[in-house]
């Protein structure tokens, strides 16, 4: 259909995937389960509330544990930090567990996080690849779990989610645990089924090529509701830092009271968004949401707006198997609308510069 499709030219696509991100894209399977075991040993203290404090690709694994824990019936409060302070502990601090994550271990706001939490008394961990954070986690004598280096960090979730969540077993009643244990399984499993879909299988029969043409040229909006909420920002971020594209997200039913007027918008500009409505299966979404989707879609296609609605493969069951199989697809989504885009995946020089410039002081 597209001739000289680069998205189905394995020595195109390499010559412009310099950095090679497709083999970390198929690692993630692997990668899940190998961060599984470095979670094994941690010793956590009790604890009546959690921070998780991370920036980009890093805090992304935060949000997919509280969306995951909460809808498994974890009741402690369970907060992801993103800037440079914890929020107000009151006199709770000492039974407040912060997790500081940072792949590189030299993100200054997550180094910020640990000091504040090391200075207020909580008990901390960090996760780190190395870095400051390491150092000073080593030196202040705080527990590290050490995942493998060399990656760019938004490739690591599988490193930076699966140990944070092991690590945080022993706090969970034995039934949760069991269940959460299975369903890991089931997920690494599911996925490596998905690898092959999504790495190998031609435009025709491949959603990820599909979608990453349908926003080929587009601005990408992307709406999530509960458990596709934090999919839809790790889909923009996947997009922005990918394909170097702007993109953006939004979460139902909150959009409904402010988004939505926006839709109004006549401008030939407006005919470049696409929206993609990113899905649960009917059984797990609250019926009114089931409802607000559809009238989304009803609303933006009146206006002549663009929609694709995406769900979790037929085949994932679980809870986890759907929130990894959808954020799954948005990676390679983005992976190649990258090689559309002919730009090489991995360099995020924008991020870099700006590290740079506030290190000039
Ligand atoms: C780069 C990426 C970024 C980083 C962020 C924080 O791949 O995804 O969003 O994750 O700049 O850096 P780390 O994760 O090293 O703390």
């Amino acid at each position: 259909m597209h001739a000289n499709n680069v998205l189905d030219d394995p020595s195109r696509a390499l010559a412009i995937d310099r950095s090679r991100m497709r083999d970390l894209l198929e690692g993630f399977p692997h990668h899940l389960e190998g961060g599984w075991g470095l979670g094994e040993d941690v010793e956590i203290p009790p604890f009546e509330r959690l921070l998780i404090c991370g920036m980009g690709g890093s805090a992304i694994g935060g949000d997919f544990l509280r969306a995951y824990l909460q809808q498994k019936g974890f009741h402690k409060p369970l907060e992801v930090v993103r800037g440079y302070r914890l929020p107000p502990l009151g006199d709770a601090a000492e039974r407040t567990l912060v997790y500081a994550l940072s792949y590189s271990g030299n993100t200054e706001e997550t180094l910020a996080c640990f000091e504040d939490a090391g200075r207020r008394g909580c008990p901390r961990i960090a996760i780190t690849s190395g870095g400051r954070l390491a150092q000073l986690a080593h030196q202040q004598k705080v527990p590290v779990i050490e995942i493998p280096g060399g990656m760019p960090p938004r490739t690591a979730l599988g490193y930076l989610l699966a140990p944070l969540l092991r690590s945080l077993l022993p706090a969970l009643r034995r039934s949760q645990r069991e269940a959460i244990e299975r369903e890991f399984a089931e997920t690494v499993g599911t996925l490596r089924s998905l690898s092959p879909l999504y790495a190998e299988e031609p435009e025709a029969e491949n959603p990820a090529k599909r979608q990453a043409r349908a926003l080929f040229q587009k601005i990408p909006i992307i709406y999530g509701s509960a458990i596709t909420e934090p999919i839809a920002r790790r889909w923009k971020c996947q997009i922005n830092e990918n394909a170097k594209q702007p993109a953006y997200w939004d979460v139902l039913p909150e959009l409904h009271h402010n988004e939505i007027v926006g839709w109004e918008w006549e401008s030939p500009l407006a005919e470049r968004f696409v929206y993609v409505l990113l899905r649960d299966p009917e059984t797990e979404e609250h019926p009114q949401i089931q409802r607000r989707f559809r009238i989304t879609r009803a609303l933006l296609e009146e206006r002549g707006r663009t929609v694709l609605e995406v769900r979790p493969p037929d085949e994932t069951q679980g809870l986890l198997a759907r929130l990894l199989s959808l954020s799954y697809l948005g990676d390679w989504v983005s992976y190649y609308l990258a090689l559309l885009n002919g730009v090489d995946p991995t360099p995020v020089e924008l991020i870099e510069a700006m590290k740079r410039r506030l290190a000039e002081g």
